[in-house]
């Protein structure tokens, strides 16, 4: 496993590789890894002949309140967990690298990226959009695989690689949890042993949400105030937002039908969590 800290070398690697008919699939990560990144990099594993996880702390993503310093950051070890899973390159830039001095241009999601989380986090997606682009310009994959916990980015991601005709196949994976439901996130390491306790709320309605839509419930307030009541009252929750939407424009839904995804975004002790679950309706 090579670990690749220079883009341009980064670069010249990719487009060498390509030349000799390679695939690569790409896991863009911002290290702290964890099981879930752990099953993504497996699915890229499958899926391509160059295996890339790319680890870098996207400093464009995150507000100037938010957690962008205290972010975990550990490459030794992200690295030992990557190793046995057959990784061919770890890339691994520099944010003067990514961003050097005079850095002036951005991708800017839309309409998409002012509801949900891009409400309470306004230029989060663009911070997003702006570096998943370069790591496809840099890594160039065929394939990127990124994790269903994070909903609106994929769709998000989704919908940049379509308007700008990125040549990307994106994967989304399955959310992947602790035993006691909780989603795995490199956030959780935030989480007191009381928060954590309390933050397994939110998994909970999630699926309580769910069996109540699977046992005919059509009524998205009703779903929405139903996981809003819980996560206030048993969680202690501050609540961003409960949303009831359609998962793949993640537009709000007044009945429910088709594929959709119950999405929500509460701070617990201060800790911002985000989970949901996607179910289709016959
Ligand atoms: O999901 C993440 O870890 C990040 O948002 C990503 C996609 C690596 C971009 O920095």
């Amino acid at each position: 496993m090579q670990i690749v800290r220079s883009v341009t070398r980064m670069q010249k690697l990719a487009l060498k590789l390509k030349k000799q008919g390679k695939t690569i699939a790409l896991v863009p990560t911002m290290g702290a890894l964890h099981k879930g990144h752990l099953e993504l990099v497996a699915r890229a594993f499958r899926m391509a002949d160059i295996t890339v996880v790319s680890i870098f702390v996207n400093p464009t993503q995150f507000a100037p309140h938010e957690d962008f310093s205290r972010y975990p950051r550990n490459l030794a070890l992200d690295c030992k967990l990557l190793r046995p899973l057959g990784v061919d390159i770890v890339f691994h830039p520099q944010p003067q690298d990514i961003y050097p001095t005079g850095f002036d241009t951005y991708v800017v999601p839309e309409k998409i990226a002012t509801i949900l989380d891009g409400e309470s986090r306004p230029s989060h997606f663009k911070g997003v959009d702006t570096v998943v682009l370069k790591l496809f310009n840099i890594v160039q994959p065929d394939f990127a695989v990124f994790g269903r916990k994070d909903l609106q980015q994929s769709v998000v991601i989704k919908q940049m690689v379509k308007d700008l005709n990125v040549p990307v196949k994106i994967v989304v994976a399955p959310t992947v949890r602790d035993a006691d439901g909780l989603a795995l996130s490199s956030r959780n390491a935030y989480l007191s042993v009381d928060a954590r306790r309390r933050a397994l709320v939110i998994s909970r309605s999630l699926f309580a949400a769910r069996q109540l839509v699977l046992s005919g419930e059509r009524n998205t307030a009703k779903i929405r105030n139903f996981v809003r009541r819980q996560l206030v009252k048993d969680a202690k929750a501050d609540v961003d937002y409960v949303s009831v939407a359609d998962a793949e424009t993640l537009a709000e839904l007044r009945r429910i039908s088709g594929k959709i995804a119950i999405s929500l975004a509460c701070r617990i002790d201060g800790v911002r969590l985000i989970d949901n679950v996607v179910l289709k309706v016959g």
